[in-house]
């Protein structure tokens, strides 16, 4: 977090969440809270709330919750940072200037500069795309049925056929040789200056926050390279930009669709299909990848339908699949890319298409299945190892079960052959499984009502500071085990050290992650209240939560110890200890 809690504080408070709210959802008032249709999910009948004592809103739909930032989060696709200035800005509150040193000062009104270069020599480019000398440019656009919509959306343009109209027109905004070169529009040549770009249409290259980056930019018809993008600048970082991704954040789907070229995404996008975007002349790597999470949960991967496309893909999948996004493949026959495929068959039976992509897995199988002569009895023992190998990474049963299913019949192998050798495979590699696991979630849920257990008691802790001073003697913040829980529990303890109450709607904002705050307002809904005002009941309750929540713990510390190579005998016996004795922890709250 750049500024300070109480900052952050002041422009939640100034920003009532029912009014806040009240902007975007029609709320009606029911008892002590607002009701309105939840804009998360569809749905007909009100089951989004916002409580004003409380300030926080919950969805007993979708279950999306949290503070007024985090409603502004969702509703507009912010960071934290971007809630933070769009809250303030809502109640004219002056945020603090952030600390500069003189260097970074420098930097930053270097980049600011090199924006507004890109700015002005879009609109050029624009400008010229719709004059005289653009029309070749405006019929290639014709040819390849962009829209006149489409062309401003995208703010495409054109360069003109000369090599020095982009230098001469920023040097008559003003602009000095240095930053000009620096924006990499222009190329010092010998002792002349020659445009980058010259008689091509123009693409603008947009980043999340709206801001001109680079361009990339066609050849009119035939002609090399096909595409030209900007050179790397202070701005702009080829390998980390999606074209399009300033349109598809808006959209506000969870599911993006990821393409190959920029005319794939042009065209998907007039179509409607405005969660498309696309990197950009380099492979799918990590920081594309990072981009997409803010936004997305899950991709549909869309490449070329040749091998180039395939083996894209398949490069894809591991980056994806490693930054917890949900990933799925699709390749359209009959056309060698989406813009194609769109225009041949249209929007319908693309949409249908969508529909039917498939889950990373099948696709990774399916290409598997290709490499091997399945009529071969040791080719097909081969490819079931395969198979299970693949199969094994997925830690969620029922997942893995549909899976098998759908396997067995895209392959004719039988389901059981595939699970005997998966299950050799995990009797095998037991202690690898941890390094092989797909990402889980921070905060995944627990059997045995441990999760409940967890969040009880931290709701509790928050809710009552005398049966917290009792629970803190003898169950550690670092019990829960979960980070987010152990986060919490260190606030909850943090805010009564200061001699401070603690309030749902402010603990919040310590939670920067969406998923976060969903899991941190759910401990401080009303449902996860205990709800006895029997005393005796209630000891009983908390004290089975810190038995099992304790037990867990070291349940899980003493594993991770045996899978040591070199583990404690100390640490191990201790732990064994504490085991043993976990019984026998107890709290009264009767004695006052
Ligand atoms: N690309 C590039 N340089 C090239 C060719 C391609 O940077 N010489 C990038 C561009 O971003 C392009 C993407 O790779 O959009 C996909 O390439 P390709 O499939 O060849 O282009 P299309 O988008 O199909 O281009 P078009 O439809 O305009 O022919
Ligand atoms: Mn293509």
């Amino acid at each position: 977090m750049y500024y300070p809690d109480n900052v952050i504080e002041d422009i939640r408070i100034g920003n009532d969440i029912v009014n806040v709210i009240g902007e975007y959802v029609n709320l009606k008032k029911k008892g002590n809270s607002y009701f309105g249709l939840c804009p998360f999910h569809r749905e007909s009948t009100p089951s989004f709330s916002v409580s004003p004592d409380a300030q926080l809103f919950h969805c007993f739909g979708c279950h999306v919750g949290g503070n007024v930032y985090s409603f502004i989060m969702q509703i507009e696709n912010f960071d934290f940072m971007e809630a933070v200035k769009f809250l303030a800005d809502r109640i004219n509150y002056t945020l603090p200037k952030e600390d500069y040193s003189l260097e970074a000062r420098k930097k930053a009104a270097e980049k600011d500069l090199i924006y507004e270069i890109n700015k002005k020599t879009a609109r050029h480019f624009y400008e010229n795309l719709n004059s005289k000398e653009g029309i070749q440019a405006r019929n290639y656009l014709d040819e390849r049925k962009i829209g006149l919509k489409t062309r401003a959306r995208f703010g495409l343009g054109y360069s003109f056929y000369k090599r020095n109209d982009v230098y001469n027109f920023l040097k008559n905004e003003g602009y000095d040789t240095e930053i000009i070169l620096k924006s990499g529009l222009v190329i010092k040549n010998g002792n002349d200056f020659k445009d980058r770009f010259f008689n091509r249409v123009m693409f603008p290259i947009i980043d999340a926050g709206g801001r001109i980056v680079g361009f990339g930019g066609r050849v009119i018809g035939k002609g090399e390279p096909k595409y030209l993008n900007s050179s790397d600048s202070p701005v702009f970082l080829k390998s980390k930009n999606l074209f399009g991704i300033n349109l598809a954040r808006q959209s506000r789907m969870k599911e993006f669709i990821l393409v190959e070229g920029y005319m794939d995404v042009i065209s998907l996008h007039q179509c409607g299909f405005r969660n498309t975007v696309a990197a950009l002349g380099t492979a799918f790597n990590n920081e594309h990848a990072k981009v997409l999470k803010k936004y997305a949960n899950s991709v549909i991967i869309l490449f070329d339908s040749d091998e180039a496309g395939t083996n894209a893909a398949l490069r894809a999948i591991p980056v994806l699949d490693e930054n917890g996004i949900n990933t799925k493949v699709l390749q359209v026959e009959g056309a060698k890319d989406p813009d194609e495929y769109i225009k041949k068959f249209g929007k319908d039976a693309f949409l249908k298409q969508l529909e039917g992509a498939k889950s990373h897995i099948l696709f990774l199988i399916q290409k598997e299945k290709e490499k091997y002569n399945l009529n071969k009895v040791e080719q097909k023992v081969l490819f079931t190892k395969k198979i299970a190998e693949i199969l094994s990474k997925l830690d969620n049963e029922i997942e893995r079960d549909a899976y098998l299913t759908e396997v067995s019949v895209l392959t004719s192998i039988g389901k059981s052959a595939i699970l005997n050798e998966i299950k050799k495979l995990s009797d095998n590699n037991f202690i690898d499984i941890n390094k092989t696991k797909y990402n889980k979630p921070k905060y995944e849920i627990n059997k045995n009502g441990i999760n409940e257990a967890r969040l009880g008691m931290l709701r509790i802790m928050a809710d009552d500071y005398s049966i917290f001073l009792k629970i803190n003697s003898i169950l550690k913040a670092f019990e829960f085990e979960v980070p987010v829980y152990v986060k919490l529990a260190e606030i909850i303890e943090k805010t009564y050290k200061e001699e401070r109450s603690v309030y749902p709607a402010e603990i919040i904002s310590y939670f920067e992650d969406i998923e976060e705050q969903k899991v941190i307002s759910q401990v401080f809904l009303n449902d996860k209240k205990i709800k006895t005002e029997n005393t005796f009941e209630k000891e009983k309750l908390i004290n089975d939560w810190i038995r099992k929540i304790k037990l867990e713990y070291v349940e899980e510390e003493i594993k991770k110890e045996l899978e040591k190579d070199n583990n404690s005998g100390i640490r191990l016996s201790e732990l064994v200890n504490i085991k043993k004795n976990i019984n026998s922890l107890n709290i009264t709250l009767t004695d006052g």
